[in-house]
């Protein structure tokens, strides 16, 4: 698909109609809790008509726009349909030529209990930029699936964006239910495929529904058709899930000061919009990066002095004394104050036609904070419809990688994960002015000072005394593709079934984790296999068997992991599987990819595998099956060999 036309469009598209009227609405409604929500879906998930239909239902709809809807409608010919619901979101002339969404629109609404926003966001892999622009002030997303269809790699992309911009709220809606008969067979295997998936990518829960936006099953009222669903309904779940302002004025005060407001000589106060938390007067606060002390005297809005104001809200806070406080400074209570830091990994999405340049200086904005910065270039990019992670010199338009960042001075920072204000930034090109990222702070970076080992009284010869076995650690080493993760998962069962403890560590899995900040430049394999060792080390410590399964593909690194062992108890079990024979498997299309030069840093294409000289096991998979090697493993690990 053509995506070029797009590139430069802005990418908050208002609803033109509805943003007339809109001080009246938002005035009408004051008293109502807003949740500001994302849909997501591909192409004919039916996204529209879901919204349409939210619109059509809560009776926002204006008459002059019903009209236009129902005349649209007959023109295009809707078979028998009375209203078709998406006409009335794809406002977009483009939109109705191609058939589909592009860029995000912003709707409003709203029901009995609550005010809506809603965030459109296209299917389309080109628009990864907006999709994270629509769900960074989310509250909740819905992931449509079309239950013909089931989960797409397009509803895994969604649910990994959603998830990397924080957004706690999933809710699964399974459409297009009618189309399946409303069969709760179906509808459970859904479940089932996209729970696997969001565990995967550490989505802690989510709300899975079946409607039909095209029906308007289970949508504001429990269908008939789904007696086997006890609900909730899509409406009641969006007025009573919890909003994100709610769960951030239970935080400690952070309120970035966007400007002083100082209108003669007998007012100072500082103005700005609350991140979290609440500011009373009274309220002992300290002001960073200063750090300097201060007691709250006013709280002050439009209509004078108040009482309390809470995250969300935009204040002016006046201080006892007079102390040092400007705009880019973060007002926060005394005693828990956010960090500063000047070196952080952050996660970028890269939004600019123009690649990143590693080590050009952009603008960072952070909350109300601008300052320089330069990015090193990223330890990997993440592929977000198989959520691989690739070596990468830079990052390209709609890419999401993680890397190191260097400020030219001291920011108040808290992680992206604890808070959304002052833990996302946007990057500018200083020469063009123009936003060409948006990013997170994962943490800072600091080395580890003044630390002592600790001495133990339950050591691992207790751990595995308790535990009737000597612990050990299977080391497999080969190629990507080799029959690791296969054999070293049938040795688990085995040893597992023979009432062993053991626990497996593997490549793909703890990349997604514990050592998701490293890529596959021969620094970062070094200190994969480095955490790793040391991991096993602590394992074994427990007591555990531990099999690990990583490419491991350097001598020098595996000689260290054996180092850490005691003797006898490093196995080094070579999967032996020769290149062309990897190559011609590529089970995960990786070596064509490498082949072609899309992929770089490959092991066995352009990065070197040193096979192991003289390892415990070897493990010839041309002469063997999976099952014989496993058995040998386990007999060889046993001693029964
Ligand atoms: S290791 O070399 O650092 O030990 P590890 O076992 O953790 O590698 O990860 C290897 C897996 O990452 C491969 O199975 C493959 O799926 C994926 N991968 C992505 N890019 C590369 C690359 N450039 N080289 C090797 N593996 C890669």
């Amino acid at each position: 698909m053509t995506d070029t036309k797009t590139h430069n469009d802005p990418v908050y598209v208002v609803d033109e109609l509805i943003s007339k009227d809109i001080d009246a609405y938002l005035e009408q409604h004051e008293h109502k809790t807003m949740l500001r929500f994302i849909t997501c879906g591909s192409v004919d998930d039916g996204k529209s008509t879901l919204i349409g239909r939210l619109l059509y239902d809560s009776k926002m709809i204006f008459e002059d726009q019903l009209d236009a809807l129902t005349s649209d409608s007959k023109k295009v010919g809707t078979q028998g349909q009375e209203i078709d619901f998406a006409l009335l979101v794809d406002g977009l002339a483009a939109e109705r030529e191609q058939g589909i969404t592009i860029d995000v629109a912003y709707r409003f609404f709203n029901t009995e209990k609550r005010k809506f926003i809603v965030a459109d966001c296209p299917g389309h892999e080109q628009y990864t930029r907006n999709m994270v622009t629509g769900a960074s002030t989310a509250d909740l997303a819905v992931i449509l699936i079309d239950a013909r269809k089931g989960v797409l790699v397009q509803t895994r992309r969604h649910s990994y964006l959603c998830h990397l911009i924080g957004i706690k709220n999933i809710v699964l809606a399974v459409n297009k239910m009618d189309l399946v008969d409303y069969s709760q067979e179906v509808f459970d295997k859904i479940v089932a495929d996209y729970s696997a998936f969001a565990n995967s990518i550490g989505i802690e829960s989510f709300t899975a529904m079946p409607i039909s936006g095209f029906k308007g099953d289970n949508i504001t009222t429990l269908s008939a058709n789904t007696p086997w669903y006890k609900g909730p309904t899509l409406v009641e779940h969006l007025e009573t899930v919890e909003v994100i302002s709610s769960v951030d004025a239970d935080k400690p005060l952070r309120m970035p000061v966007q400007w002083v407001n100082r209108p003669n000589l007998d007012f100072r106060g500082f103005s700005g919009l609350i991140a979290t938390g609440a500011v009373r007067p009274g309220d002992k606060i300290r002001v960073l990066p200063s750090g300097k002390t201060s007691t709250v005297s006013k709280v002050v809005t439009f209509d004078g002095e108040i009482e309390e104001a809470v995250a969300g809200e935009s204040v002016t806070v006046c201080f006892e004394d007079e102390i040092d406080c400007s705009r880019g400074s973060v007002i926060s209570i005394a005693d828990n104050p956010p960090q500063t830091a000047d070196q952080f990994e952050s996660t970028i999405v890269w939004m600019a036609d123009d690649a990143l340049v590693p080590g050009r200086a952009y603008w960072l904005k952070l909350a109300t904070q601008t300052v320089s910065v330069t990015v090193h270039e990223p330890k990997y990019t993440v592929n977000v419809n198989t959520m691989e992670h690739m070596a990468a010199k830079t990052l390209e338009l709609n890419e999401i990688g993680v890397a190191e960042i260097v400020t030219d001075k001291q920011i108040v920072f808290e992680p992206y994960a604890d808070n959304r204000a002052l833990g996302g930034f946007i990057l500018v090109d200083k020469m063009t002015n123009a936003t060409v990222a948006a990013g997170m702070i994962n943490f800072s970076l600091r080395r580890s000072q003044n630390v002592h080992w600790q001495a133990l009284d339950i050591g691992r010869k207790q751990h595995a005394a308790l535990k009737n076995q000597t612990p050990a650690v299977l080391w497999f080493t080969g190629l990507s593709g080799s029959g690791k993760s296969t054999i070293a998962n049938m040795v688990e069962k085995k040893l597992h079934r023979m009432n062993r403890h053991t626990f497996l560590l593997d490549g793909d899995n703890v990349r997604h984790g514990l050592n998701k900040d490293l890529g596959f430049t021969e620094t970062d394999r070094i200190e994969n296999i480095r955490r790793v060792g040391e991991v096993s080390k602590l394992m074994a410590d427990a007591g555990l068997i531990v099999i690990t399964a990583f490419i491991s593909p350097f001598q020098a690194d595996r000689e260290m992991v054996r180092s850490m062992l005691p003797e006898g108890e490093f196995f080094e079990v070579f999967i032996d599987t020769p290149l062309k024979v990897a190559e011609a498997r590529d089970v995960k299309g990786l070596y064509k990819k490498a082949r072609s030069g899309e992929l770089k840093n490959f092991t066995g294409i352009d990065s070197p595998y040193e096979a192991p000289r003289s390892p415990e096991i070897r493990i010839d998979t041309t002469k063997m099956s999976p099952e014989e090697a496993a058995n040998l493993i386990v007999d060889t690990l046993l001693g029964d060999a």
